[in-house]
């Protein structure tokens, strides 16, 4: 059931810059509808750092339960918190707060929101290749997810080596038995993965092919994408980008980054409330996100 707005109701929001197109009030006050709580979340574009902490302490004196934070603040926001769970640590970046009796506590959900989305779809990490594709922001979840998820070797392909290698290093003394491998686009990385022997399975976190560059592709060549059994893609606007097609003419499976952002705003939403939400209700706010984003 959905509430009225009433004197109760909770808020809970998203800080960022710009945050107009943002899917999560949707998503968010899906959720609050499926679980029956009188909340409502509300979308903050938010200047500058500056507004940044105004934000954040005018929320908790206004009563807000939980932000979460978008880009570009998911580090500078860390200043203001109380704890910082140690996944948020690993990553270094933190995209859901929730007042606590000592002060604001952050989360990254990006993270446990992938290995959702990977167990939703049952794609196993344990023991598999993991090739990342890219190494900016988005990358450092996809990697940790990689890593806490098991898998066997992980390779990072990247434009540029030095930043792969870079992200590689703020990872390898927390996981120390899984061999991260660093390559360029130039490199022979087909041969290298090649000589693994095994399947890999592909995280694409850079913006290439997303709209409307919609013919972009973020690696290219049959024999790449021959070794993919499944490509993960963060991007979700097209539905289907170039890259999901190339995975599946190459017999793989292919899925895009609605699932990811689903997840990681269940889990936002499950810290908040202290609440499960279960795969029947996350299916079907998929399906009206994938709705939503057709029209
Ligand atoms: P962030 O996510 O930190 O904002 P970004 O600059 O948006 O970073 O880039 C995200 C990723 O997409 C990076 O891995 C970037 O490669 P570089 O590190 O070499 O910049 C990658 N990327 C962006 N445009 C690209 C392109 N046209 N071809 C290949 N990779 C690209």
């Amino acid at each position: 059931m959905s509430f009225e707005i009433n004197a109760r109701t909770e808020l809970l929001g998203l800080l960022g810059h710009p945050v107009a197109h943002s899917v999560s009030p949707a998503l968010q006050n899906s959720l609050a509808e499926a679980c029956g709580l009188n909340q409502r979340y509300l979308a903050f574009d938010i200047a500058d750092e500056e507004a940044l902490e105004d934000a954040v302490w005018g929320g908790h004196a206004m009563g807000v339960r939980g932000f979460n934070v978008t880009v570009p603040y998911k580090k500078a926001v860390m200043e203001y918190l109380e704890e910082i769970d140690p996944i948020a640590k690993k990553i270094g970046a933190v995209n859901t707060m929730k007042w606590e009796e000592n002060g604001w506590h952050g989360y990254n959900t990006d993270m446990p929101g992938l290995l959702r989305a990977l167990a939703y779809d049952g794609v196993e990490i344990q023991g598999k290749n993991v090739v990342l594709i890219g190494a900016g922001g988005a990358a450092n979840a996809a990697l940790c997810a990689a890593l806490e998820g098991g898998a066997s070797k992980i390779l990072i392909l990247n434009r540029t080596v030095s930043r792969a290698e870079e992200l590689a290093e703020q990872f390898n003394k927390e996981y120390p038995f899984i061999p991260i491998r660093c390559m360029g686009l130039s490199e022979d990385y087909v041969s290298y993965m090649k000589e693994s022997g095994k399947e890999w399975i592909a995280l694409q976190t850079t913006s290439v092919g997303m709209h409307p560059d919609v013919n972009g592709l973020p690696v290219s060549g049959d024999d790449f994408y021959e070794l993919l059994s499944v490509g993960y893609d963060i991007i979700f606007n097209p539905e289907e980008t170039a890259f999901m097609k190339q995975v599946k003419i190459h017999g793989g499976r292919a899925f895009n980054g609605l699932r990811m952002l689903l997840f990681q705003g269940i889990r936002s939403y499950e810290i908040w409330n202290e609440v499960s939400i279960t795969d029947t209700v996350a299916r079907d706010i998929l399906v009206k996100m994938e709705v939503a984003l057709r029209r």
